[in-house]
């Protein structure tokens, strides 16, 4: 492995629910550094139009090129749906977004082929999920639902609250009744609320979260291109947002699942 490649992994959301992949890609590969951004000035993303989120994925994905990351996972499903072409176009470094591994991890997880899709306005809107989907099961049968309340509700901590219960009944009967065998969560934020999708869905539902599969592939393509630190090498973590650190420092241990102890600052656009 020449030693291996010191540079880190730029990860970026629009705020801190991509932690939840931070964190999936710190156990898969421990070596690897990370430098993380959240855009906490100009989170939510998902009722955003599709250029406006594109241009804020730009922004993001320069900043991280300045940074000497070597790769760079988009953790945010809405910027992935809108913004991953762009980048990949872009940028001279490999960039992988959450939507294709989450889409594979799906089709696994329901031979049946009948899968439903959760997400953001915008992700849901922009059909990025089915396209994927259809891509490796052309039959599956996908139904798709934006649920633009369980953001909020994440951000405020009512996880397993009654108004979240109340929510997902409504948002997911649907899906329930059209009697899905996987559930795609294809937003950073609803993995804190598998309790009350769960109780929504009934238990025979599997609940599929995408940042396992990203760490897997993100894995796959480093040795791919021979991009692996060493092994044994001493992992920094680097935590940045656009806006006030505090929410970060307070909330991002939840989605980190341990604290963080330092966020840099840094304004964009
Ligand atoms: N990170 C976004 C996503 O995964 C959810 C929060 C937002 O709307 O910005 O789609």
């Amino acid at each position: 492995m020449n030693g291996g490649d010191p540079r880190a992994i730029g990860v970026f959301d629009s705020g801190l629910g991509g932690l939840t992949v931070g964190r999936a890609i710190m156990d898969r590969l421990p070596d690897e550094s990370l430098i993380y951004f959240g855009d906490t000035a100009r989170v939510p993303y998902g009722p955003k139009s599709p250029d406006t989120v594109r241009r804020y994925s730009r922004e993001i994905g320069q900043f991280l090129l300045g940074e000497g990351v070597k790769a760079i996972v988009v953790a945010c499903n809405t910027a992935t749906a809108h913004g991953l072409a762009a980048l990949r176009a872009e940028l001279p470094i490999p960039v992988l977004g959450v939507i294709e591994p989450g889409a594979r991890a799906a089709v696994a997880a329901a031979p049946s082929g009948r899968i439903g899709v959760v997400g953001t306005a915008g992700t849901i809107r922009s059909g990025a999920y089915e396209r994927a989907i259809r891509e490796l099961s052309p039959e599956a049968k996908i139904v798709s639902q934006a649920c633009p309340l369980f953001v909020p509700l994440v951000e405020e901590g009512w996880t397993t609250h009654e108004a979240a219960r109340i929510v997902a009944r409504e948002y997911l009967t649907p899906l329930q009744e059209e009697g899905v065998d996987a559930l795609v969560l294809g937003c950073t934020h609803y993995p804190h609320l598998k309790t009350v999708i769960r109780e929504a869905l009934g238990s025979g539902v599997r609940l599929v979260d995408s940042a396992v599969e990203t760490a897997d592939e993100l894995a796959r393509v480093l040795d791919q291109r021979g991009l692996r630190a060493a092994s044994g090498a001493e992992a920094r973590h680097r935590f940045i947002a656009s806006d006030d650190p505090r929410q970060f420092l307070r909330l991002g241990a939840r989605f980190l699942g341990h604290p963080i102890e330092n966020v840099e600052i840094r304004t964009l656009g």
